[in-house]
């Protein structure tokens, strides 16, 4: 199948957290394609989200991704991230967006940004947020291609332990 083929073949489902063996599907996807430093530490915590989607080419799992509503990193006045997360209304929050090995670099990556971008305006959010690793030239290059700036780098220590964080947003009011 051509790499237009596969990207045509993505859908994108909405899915019931609270349900274990979602859960497990969710946490084994992440363990595939993140580091370990990045899993959460068991398959529940995946309930404290409503908006988590998995992604399908045709009828096979292909990634996943979620999303929090209202919601940012408290942001310090001297350029640092608080250890909070604050209530900032009209901001979707981007977790993660995970594409297994295998479908990898076949245009599904772009293919669930757009979904994201739609799925952010749909809904009225006016500014998407997402906090990238700043070595993770995938998904930097990916949210650079669809209008995303870079607003803030978060020093080693703060959010990874081992390297700066990114502060990635896509202004939807202009
Ligand atoms: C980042 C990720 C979502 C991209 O998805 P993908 O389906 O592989 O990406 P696509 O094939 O649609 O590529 C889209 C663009 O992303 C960028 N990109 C993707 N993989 C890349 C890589 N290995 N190196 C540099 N840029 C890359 C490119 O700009 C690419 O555009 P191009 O093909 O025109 O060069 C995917 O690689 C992934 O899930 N990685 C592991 C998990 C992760 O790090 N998630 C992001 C943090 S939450």
């Amino acid at each position: 199948m051509s790499e237009r083929q596969i990207d045509q073949q993505a859908n994108f489902h909405l899915v019931d957290t609270k349900k274990p063996e979602i859960q497990n599907v969710l946490f084994e996807i992440d363990k595939q394609t993140f580091r370990s430093a990045d899993w959460f530490e068991k398959p529940s915590e995946y309930a404290e989200y409503s908006d988590v989607h998995l992604i399908f080419v045709g009828h096979r799992i292909a990634g996943s991704m979620a999303f929090e509503h209202d919601i940012d990193i408290e942001r310090k006045a001297n350029g640092t991230l608080g250890d909070d997360y604050v209530r900032t209304t009209g901001t979707l929050y981007i977790v993660n967006t995970a594409i297994l090995p295998e479908f990898q670099r076949k245009g599904i990556g772009k293919k669930a940004k757009e979904w994201q971008i739609a799925h952010a305006k749909e809904q009225g959010f006016t500014r998407i947020v997402t906090y990238p690793r700043k070595s993770n030239a995938a998904i930097v290059g990916l949210n650079r291609k669809f209008g995303f700036e870079i607003v803030m780098e978060i020093p080693a220590g703060e959010w990874y332990d081992e390297e700066p964080a990114l502060c990635m947003e896509l202004d939807l009011a202009k």
